[in-house]
């Protein structure tokens, strides 16, 4: 551990340094140098938010004595790029476009991801997201889609082994690409080491998880604290008959609860994660993460302690791997997203889930209705720049309407109604609406329930495929490809979810595996159709007007600083409700990004005549109004 006077010393040698990094014929510092400079940078926030954590110095110094030796594990290549990517949100650049993807879905292997490199390139994909891979149940009933992990440094075997994620992870890097891992850290597996030794009655082990035997207590968790899976899985806690005792599993009962109040917790998680990304991991996406810390009387959700462990993982990573970047799920209203983003002085996630923009987008799917949508991305462009947003259409998880119900109201649309309606309607249950899916945890005490389908589902695909309409398919694709241009023009890291990119729909399969049949969000996780990728060079097949409708437009983002980050951004006020109208400005560049969210075609005013490049069409003009067919866009600049 560093004594004060050290870390002095060491802050006076970085300021020394940082001079002399700025003649590029510097002598690189030595590996000690950098580590002990990263550590003094921090050691006394660090020390002190342990210590009030958990009061226990022993394990302080054990954490810092381990932060060394994973930093002097981590390979020379991975240094190198820390040094690259040190102090440069080098994740926010206008050209990241991601994807998320299982590995056995597209590929069946780690190694047969990294044979499909070609492709992810092909799609100009450079973040790639591979849902989780470590060990879990063999018994896909009992793994919650790999998050319930049974080993943190055991990849699934049906999918290859750790050396072979690191060898991806290299392949990855030398074509540019980062790769984005899930950090499972609210809960192991009941399969986990610690949580067989803990039902075997050993204390050590008990005390990692949190066993109740008083009833009572059980009873005011369960008034306290909202349910996750109120059908699939009711109830906080698993009674295990053999410790006559329950054991708190706020996800699924096989996934117990870590107690995060026990420093033995914090500390080997940490090393787990510290190993992880020693394997060459970039984005290290903290699952679930605003449910680690509980306390009786609470909701258990977003409580301060969890904070302070975030900012201690911030900055445990700038000590030992500061390229690597936080991605904080936070699946929750945005009052509550934004502070996990820490402050400037002592951030704690680098970037954040935009939860709230895509339910809202959907939302206006149904509604035609774009005013709370403008709401919404004003509030999220009235943020710090540095606020980095990952915004996306699908994932694998279901869509929870988390929408701003007070500003609904005023406009006539209650919440419990409002849901219905919007699940009525992705069903294709509401005339006119052309969506194919199914619920997700329908609650039958409160009337909530939640929505799983893929884009193209949701967007008409399937239904106009299944009936052979032409004019329904036109329409359903430029709607698909209207949602991703408007997600490709918000600011932030746009994600693709494996498969959007060719129009993948809804698979049914899943309910004739006993495995899966209980959870509706695997008919968004189906096999990738390689068969239907050769279809992307024929043109006028659905695979190749979407394919070539995202490139195209991907390709713009890339090259247009309009798309930076940094550029000025707001949904500006129209009188037509269906409208979305998205304004950019960086430098002497505005751009009009204009979206129609509805069946008719508009005719649409320019804020004045003038001389406008169209993005898409490549053209010029003069004008004052354009129209816009029904689901179309425009991407105008001011010339
Ligand atoms: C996250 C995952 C979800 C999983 C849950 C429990 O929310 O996205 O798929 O069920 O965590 O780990």
């Amino acid at each position: 551990m560093a004594t004060k006077r050290q870390a002095r010393t060491a802050v006076q040698t970085r300021a020394k340094n940082t001079n002399a990094a700025k003649t590029p014929t510097a002598a690189p510092a030595t590996g000690a140098t950098v580590f002990e400079q990263r550590l003094a940078r921090h050691h006394d926030e660090l020390r002190w938010l342990y210590m009030e954590l958990y009061g226990n110095s022993d394990m302080f110094a054990e954490l810092v004595g381990q932060l060394r030796n994973y930093f002097d594990a981590r390979p020379r290549t991975l240094k190198a790029l820390d040094a690259q990517r040190e102090g440069r949100a080098w994740y926010r650049d206008r050209a990241m476009l991601g994807m998320q993807m299982y590995i056995d879905n597209f590929a069946g292997t780690i190694n047969g991801v990294e044979q499909q490199l070609p492709y992810l390139e092909r799609c100009h994909v450079n973040y790639l997201h591979l849902m989780p891979f470590l060990d879990t149940p063999a018994d896909k009933s009992r793994s919650d889609g790999g998050y319930a992990v049974k080993d943190f440094r055991r990849v699934k075997p049906e999918l290859g082994t750790m050396d072979d994620l690191a060898h991806l992870a290299e392949a990855c890097h030398k074509r540019g690409i980062s790769l984005c891992m899930d950090f499972v850290m609210n809960h192991t597996s009941d399969e986990h080491e610690w949580a067989r030794r803990a039902r075997a009655g050993e204390g050590e082990y008990m005390s990692r998880y949190f066993f109740e035997r008083n009833q009572g207590i059980i009873d005011q968790y369960t008034r306290d604290v909202p349910q996750v899976f109120p059908t699939t899985a009711p109830g906080h806690f698993t009674y295990l008959p053999e410790l006559g005792q329950s054991v708190m599993t706020q996800f699924y009962p096989y996934q117990w609860d870590l107690n995060y109040r026990n420093p033995r917790v914090f500390n080997e998680m940490m090393y787990n994660f510290l190993y992880l990304a020693n394997q060459g991991m970039d984005i290290i996406r903290i699952d679930a993460v605003p449910y680690i810390w509980k306390q009786l009387g609470t909701t258990c959700r977003n409580l301060p302690q969890v904070h302070t462990i975030v900012r201690m993982m911030r900055m445990i990573s700038e000590i030992v791997c500061p390229g690597i970047v936080l991605l904080g799920e936070v699946v929750m209203a945005p009052v509550e997203v934004v502070p996990y983003f820490g402050t400037v002085d002592k951030p704690e996630c680098h970037m954040l889930y935009n939860v709230t923009t895509m339910a809202t987008t959907w939302h206006t799917v149904a509604t035609h209705d774009a005013r709370l949508l403008r709401q919404q991305l004003n509030a999220v462009c009235s943020l710090p720049h540095s606020y980095t947003f990952l915004n996306y259409l699908r994932c694998h998880d279901d869509i929870g309407w988390g929408l701003d119900y007070p500003a609904l109201e005023a406009w006539g649309m209650a919440e419990v109604p409002h849901k219905q309606f919007l699940n009525d309607y992705f069903q294709g249950f509401v005339p006119g609406s052309t969506s194919r899916g199914e619920l997700y945890n329908a609650d039958p005490t409160t009337g909530d329930a939640r929505f799983c389908a893929t884009t193209a589902s949701m967007c008409g695909i399937e239904a106009a495929g299944f009936e052979g309409n032409e004019a329904a398919m036109s329409t359903a694709i430029a709607k698909d490809l209207m949602l991703h241009a408007y997600m490709l023009s918000q600011s932030g890291l746009p994600i693709i979810y494996s498969g959007d990119e060719i129009g993948l729909v809804n698979d049914y399969s899943y309910q004739e595996d006993p495995e899966k049949a209980e959870d509706s969000r695997y008919i968004h996780r189906g096999r990738f159709p390689w068969e239907l990728v050769s279809n992307i060079d024929d043109a006028g097949t659905v695979q190749a007007r979407i394919f070539t409708g995202l490139d195209q437009l991907e390709r713009i983002r890339r090259e247009d600083p309009v798309f930076d980050a940094s550029a000025e951004v707001y949904a500006k006020d129209y009188s037509d409700d269906a409208i979305l109208w998205i304004v950019r400005r960086a430098g002497d560049t505005t751009l009009h990004a204009v979206y129609n969210f509805s069946d008719d075609e508009k005719l649409l005013w320019m804020p004045q005549e003038g001389r406008y490049h169209n993005l898409v069409t490549e053209q010029d003009s003069t004008f004052q109004t354009f129209t816009l067919p029904a689901w179309g866009f425009a991407w105008l600049e001011a010339r």
